[in-house]
């Protein structure tokens, strides 16, 4: 039987979309889990991934609008590429952070499940417009930010899911509605889900930031506008989702400080 972090970096190596989803379906609930143990020794994995999509400065990617099938074909398959890039992002917190609780690497595998399950509706969804999850250029700054905290698992969840999954939760209803006015229900239902299990991972981001503040006895707010400002966080832009940021635990005086940041 093997080891949950230890079937989790094969997921995270695995480049074929089709064998990160098989190695992923490995990894099961039951597996044990060994917190201890070094995965990365020095020399952090590279995440796997297919030849296609090619990745290009996010500048060279032209938005299009959605009238026409490719216009929809280009934001699924963008939606898509983000997704794949979710699955080696919560993989890579399960390989790179020894040390933690139990339950830590079972959320996180919880995620990466949920996350391929996102990258398989909307892959599905693609070749029903008549393209495959490569066909696009796609850029690589999800990424980016899993390298720059790879050093540390509170900066890790401060900008991961706290900043850059929670911007998902503001960027999907606008982009449901958009999609749905342009008369794509299918892809306006995908959203739905992803927007219900995206609040459950930011919601799993605040949890171990809040674990690893009061183990460090640090102050939360003090300590992500600090870790914001070194990493170069994104600068926060409204209009933001309240409810789903409160749904995923984000403290009113939090939401007052993102609504002060995005005002600056
Ligand atoms: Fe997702
Ligand atoms: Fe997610």
């Amino acid at each position: 039987m093997s080891e949950l972090r230890a079937q989790a970096r094969l997921a995270l190596l695995a480049c074929s979309p089709d064998d990160k989803l098989g190695a992923l379906a490995e990894m099961g609930v039951d597996l044990p889990i060994d917190s201890g143990v070094d995965l990365v020794s020095g020399v952090a994995p590279a995440p796997g991934r297919p030849v296609r999509p090619t990745l290009v400065a996010p500048r060279l990617l032209k938005p299009r609008g959605l009238t026409s099938i490719t216009g929809r074909a280009t934001l699924v398959h963008a939606l898509a590429h983000i997704e794949f890039n979710a699955v080696n992002l919560a993989l890579d917190a399960l390989v790179s952070f020894a040390g933690m609780p139990v339950d830590y690497y079972h959320d996180w595998a919880e995620v990466a499940r949920e996350e391929a399950s996102h990258f398989a509706l909307l892959r599905a969804h693609l070749v029903t417009l008549g393209y495959e999850y490569g066909d696009f250029p796609a850029h690589d700054s999800l990424w980016e930010m899993a390298e720059k905290t790879r050093g540390d698992v509170l900066a890790r969840m401060a900008l991961v899911p706290r900043t850059l999954e929670a911007r998902g939760l503001d960027a999907s209803p606008p982009l449901r509605a958009k999609l749905a006015q342009a008369g794509d229900e299918v892809a306006a239902a995908i959203l739905d889900v992803i927007l219900r299990d995206e609040v459950g991972h930011v919601a799993i981001g605040n949890r171990w930031f809040a674990w690893l503040c009061a183990q460090r006895a640090i102050d939360p707010l003090v300590a992500y506008a600090q870790l914001a400002e070194q990493f170069r966080a994104p600068l926060p832009r409204g209009p933001f989702n309240h409810e789903a940021r409160r749904a995923a635990g984000f403290t009113e005086a939090e939401l007052v400080a993102l609504e002060r940041a995005a005002a600056r």
